[in-house]
């Protein structure tokens, strides 16, 4: 199938609605204005996929992590938070997403890329280890985030670790 038109960038301040998509990630709305003031510390970059300017892909680069199972974690760059709108996977978008995120380590001097796949999604797993990560370890996935409305939210998501040398 041909790879749609889109573009990748850096979001800005305007673009974090966007990111809720139609309310399907509004529960996310804290964590997205978090990841952007990072962003604007040098932190983390959030990635765009924006096709006829409507936002069909993201993904945020960690630059760091405190990953244990990671060797030199602070040289590694921690990729999460990537979904790709339906009706534009399994054509590239997320592939290109990943690419520019590496790209972004590189010119940062990162050694390695990392990434987690939750172990009941094993489609996203196949897709990692096609671009060159390999499972290194493994995690609880056990995190906790306020949601819009300031209640808190557990998440239990145990995942593979699974990283590459850039
Ligand atoms: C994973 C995801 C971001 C990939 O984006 P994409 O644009 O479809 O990726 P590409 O077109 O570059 O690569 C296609 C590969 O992605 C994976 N993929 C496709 N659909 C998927 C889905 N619904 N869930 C998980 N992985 C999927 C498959 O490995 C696929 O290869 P295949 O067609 O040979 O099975 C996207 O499918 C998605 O948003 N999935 C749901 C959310 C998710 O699983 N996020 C990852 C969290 S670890």
């Amino acid at each position: 199938m041909d790879s749609p038109q889109v573009e990748i960038r850096r979001a800005t301040e305007d673009d974090l609605p966007g990111m809720e998509w139609e309310g399907e990630f509004r529960h996310f709305r804290r964590l997205y204005r978090a990841a952007f003031l990072d962003a604007c510390q040098g932190r983390k970059t959030i990635l765009l996929a924006k096709s006829d300017g409507v936002i069909v892909g993201q993904l945020i680069v960690q630059f760091g992590t405190d990953l244990a199972c990671l060797p030199r974690p602070e040289l590694t760059g921690y990729l999460y938070s990537f979904r790709v709108r339906e009706g534009f996977r399994g054509r590239g978008v997320g592939s290109q997403l990943i690419e520019t995120a590496e790209a972004a380590l590189r010119e940062r001097d990162y050694q390695q890329a990392a990434i987690a796949a939750a172990k009941v999604n094993p489609r996203a797993r196949r897709l990692y280890e096609r671009l060159g990560y390999s499972v290194v370890g493994e995690d609880p996935g056990q995190w906790s985030y306020l949601d819009d409305r300031g209640i808190v939210r557990n998440i239990a998501e145990p995942a593979h670790i699974l990283a590459k040398g850039l």
